[in-house]
């Protein structure tokens, strides 16, 4: 299996490999830990069950999602998804989302998981990531900007969250240049 090594800014190993079955149950809580802090995804609950992670994990054996996995020292820390656009003609374009657990930001978790993706993706044929968060999501927008994600647009006030009408910001990289 595919597997990636870093260490973190305070000297711990991350570890970054493929999701399997076995990792469901840590890929459900991690979301939903997130979600349930009501900050930084448009999703106010975690309808999924640990059968759907099951699933999904299962699928990316057959299709092309991509779905990585970070642990801090021996701790689950985060995950990482990649799915095709819908197009026939984007399936060179991989959408991105990235979840890392409270206790383990801040130390380069994010960092590991985006690099490992961006291998891996172009492994699986992908040439672009593209992405979106909200605007006051600092931390996202440095980790991308700081590995080369271009600011593609502003929806304004596209998510209505408890804190109030949220912009949110568009960006892409290119991994191979055309
Ligand atoms: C966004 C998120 C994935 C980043 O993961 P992370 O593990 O904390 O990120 P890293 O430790 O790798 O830090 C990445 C960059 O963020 C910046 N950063 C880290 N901690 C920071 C802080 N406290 N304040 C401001 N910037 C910070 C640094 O510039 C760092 O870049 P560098 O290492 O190139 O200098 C994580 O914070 C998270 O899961 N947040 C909640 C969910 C979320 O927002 N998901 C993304 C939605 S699009």
């Amino acid at each position: 299996m595919r597997t990636w090594e870093y260490i973190s800014k305070d000297g711990r190993k991350i570890f970054v490999r493929p999701a399997q079955r076995d990792d469901a149950t840590n890929l459900h809580e991690g979301f939903r830990k997130v979600v349930d802090e009501g900050r930084w995804l448009p999703t106010f609950v975690a309808n999924a069950h640990v059968s759907d992670w099951v699933h999904w994990i299962e699928r990316t054996n057959h299709n092309r999602d991509i779905l990585l996995i970070a642990f801090l020292g021996e701790k689950y820390a985060g995950h990482l998804t990649l799915q095709p656009e819908e197009w026939n003609a984007s399936q060179h374009v991989a959408k991105l989302g990235i979840i890392v657990v409270n206790e383990c930001r801040h130390v380069g978790v994010g960092r590991s998981l985006m690099l490992a993706a961006e291998e891996f993706g172009m492994e699986k044929d992908y040439m672009k990531i593209i992405l979106s968060t909200f605007e006051d999501n600092t931390i996202a927008l440095d980790l991308y900007r700081n590995l080369g994600y271009r600011l593609v647009g502003v929806r304004k006030n596209h998510f209505n969250m408890p804190k109030g009408f949220i912009d949110e910001v568009l960006m892409e990289k290119e991994l191979l240049e055309l």
